[in-house]
């Protein structure tokens, strides 16, 4: 399996040690990037990507690794320690580099043979949030299955997590690497990118037409039969909707 592994943090801290302990049990190539160290770019409102292609973002040279990898992944898991109730300024700043793969806008039909982990962890509060910060993005990107992890780990290092919370993190990230390698190489759509792909379809039907999002629609089939989270071999053999 490929997994890539955005930490949202430059250091090897709690969060970090639960993100790559799921990873290495989950196994396969992982790859690593760590914010702001390979990204660190606010988005500057520019709309480039909204009116042409996310590739002519002025940050697309150091956003295009990343980019890249999560594309050819098969699992992306992103890992935020919560700063004042939400995900770091650095994962959010990396997350609005996105909005163009929203299911709303130009959704990538890759999507759907991936699964997806936001990770959090807190002294005590404030995981919900922060992992939530990061799941809206997976979950709007139209990944199958995104999962959310949080851990209250009363502490601010690694060394000072009390040893019942290290067994909780150890058993949940257990399960939860046998539920990613049962679910691998399935396809689908999560239910809300699927609820957001039929009211954007319904719009672009019977609303004037916002390009370039509707001519990329129109390219991918999307508003005849074929679905973003169906291989082309099926979209052969099915007949269009009306
Ligand atoms: C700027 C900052 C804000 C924080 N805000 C919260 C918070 O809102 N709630 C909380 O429980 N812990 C908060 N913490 C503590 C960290 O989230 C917690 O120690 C986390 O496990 C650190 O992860 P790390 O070891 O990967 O850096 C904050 C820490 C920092 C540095």
């Amino acid at each position: 399996m490929k997994i890539v592994i955005i930490h949202g943090q430059n250091h090897k801290g709690s969060t970090y040690m639960a993100a790559r302990a799921l990873a290495d049990k989950v196994g396969g190539q992982i790859q690593e990037f760590f914010l702001p160290r390979d990204f660190g770019h606010p988005c500057t409102g520019c709309t480039t990507c909204f009116r042409t292609e996310l590739s002519h973002c002025p940050h697309y040279e150091q956003l295009e690794p990343l980019a890249e990898a999560m594309l050819e992944s098969d699992l992306i898991i992103l890992d935020s320690p919560v700063y004042v109730y939400h995900a770091s300024g650095q994962m959010m700043s990396f997350l609005d580099h996105f909005g163009t793969w929203w299911v709303v806008h130009r959704p990538r039909p890759e999507m759907s043979r991936k699964q997806a982990v936001a990770i959090s962890t807190a002294a005590g509060g404030g995981m919900k949030s922060t992992a939530r910060d990061m799941a809206d993005s997976l979950e709007m990107w139209g990944i199958r299955k995104v999962y959310r992890l949080g851990f209250g780990v009363q502490a601010t290092k690694p060394s000072e997590i009390p040893a019942g919370i290290r067994r909780k993190i150890d058993r949940k990230t257990s399960s939860l690497a046998r539920r990613i390698q049962q679910n691998h190489g399935k396809t689908g759509c999560n239910p809300r990118a699927r609820l957001w792909f039929s009211l954007m379809r319904f719009a672009h039907k019977h609303f004037a037409p916002m390009e370039p999002d509707y001519g990329y629609w129109e390219e991918q089939g999307w508003h005849q039969g074929n679905r973003p989270w169906r291989s082309q071999i099926e979209h052969m053999h099915e007949t269009p909707e009306k």
